[in-house]
């Protein structure tokens, strides 16, 4: 089987690793996966129909049928319904986490990210990407930055979006999804050991992404565009 041309970017919430993944997706020629997007709109739905998070049979049900498709502008479908705007509001990131700690989620959503492996290449980003959704894929990032440095980047995404924020409760926030998603059994974050491991803290976006996409073509090989 040939390997599938992978670039996977993992890392803690609010490193960064959406624009610079995004960024780094269109200097390649990928294309460019958000799985955390998955797990929010999982986390958006079962609330929507009051699941409770731990419900493993509701949470199997509520995934075993669901289908995830990109529309126009990265938007994403599930089950054809536009939830782009839902997924991104600040408690989505908590319900994501929540439901993202269930195996039963897990073991839905992890088979779908390896079908989007796209034959011109994908980058594709998570907390679990070089772990366990693609441990042979051939370039391994892990983007973190200083935790007050990572709230104050996800207030400014969020303040941008028109809602207000409490700084120090989104720090708070933050440090307790950090927790629930690198102690849960399952697949919890952490860097592969072969990730190239980047701190993000005192850079620019673009001294950020200029790094991955140096590390990207040295490991794919000098003759990769
Ligand atoms: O990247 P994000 O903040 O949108 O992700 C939301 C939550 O989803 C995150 O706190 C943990 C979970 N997640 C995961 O467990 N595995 C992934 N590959 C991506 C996200």
């Amino acid at each position: 089987m040939t390997q599938p041309l992978v670039v996977a970017v993992d890392g803690p919430a609010g490193a960064g690793k959406s624009t610079a993944s995004r960024a780094l997706a269109r200097r390649l020629g990928f294309s460019h996966v958000d799985t955390g997007a998955m797990y929010r709109v999982v986390g958006v739905l079962a609330r929507e129909r009051a699941i409770v998070l731990d419900d493993d049979e509701a949470l199997g049900l509520l995934v075993g049928g669901l289908s995830f498709a990109i529309g126009e502008g990265e938007r994403l479908l599930a089950d054809g319904r536009d939830l782009t705007d839902a997924i991104r509001r600040a408690d989505a990131g908590e319900l994501a986490s929540r439901v993202a700690a269930r195996p039963v989620v897990r073991t839905r959503l992890v088979p779908l990210q390896r079908a989007l492996a796209a034959p011109a290449g994908v980058v594709m980003e998570g907390r679990d990407i070089g772990t366990v959704v693609f441990p042979d894929a051939p370039v391994k990032l892990y983007l973190t930055a200083a935790p007050g440095e990572r709230a104050r980047r996800r207030a400014v995404e969020l303040r941008a979006r028109g809602e207000t924020i409490d700084e120090a409760a989104l720090a708070r926030d933050i440090a307790a999804r950090d927790r629930r998603d690198s102690e849960r059994a399952h697949s919890p974050l952490r860097p592969a050991a072969d990730a190239v491991v980047l701190d993000t803290t005192t850079l620019t976006l673009e001294t950020v992404v200029d790094e991955m996409e140096r590390i990207a073509r040295a490991r794919l090989g000098a003759s990769r565009p």
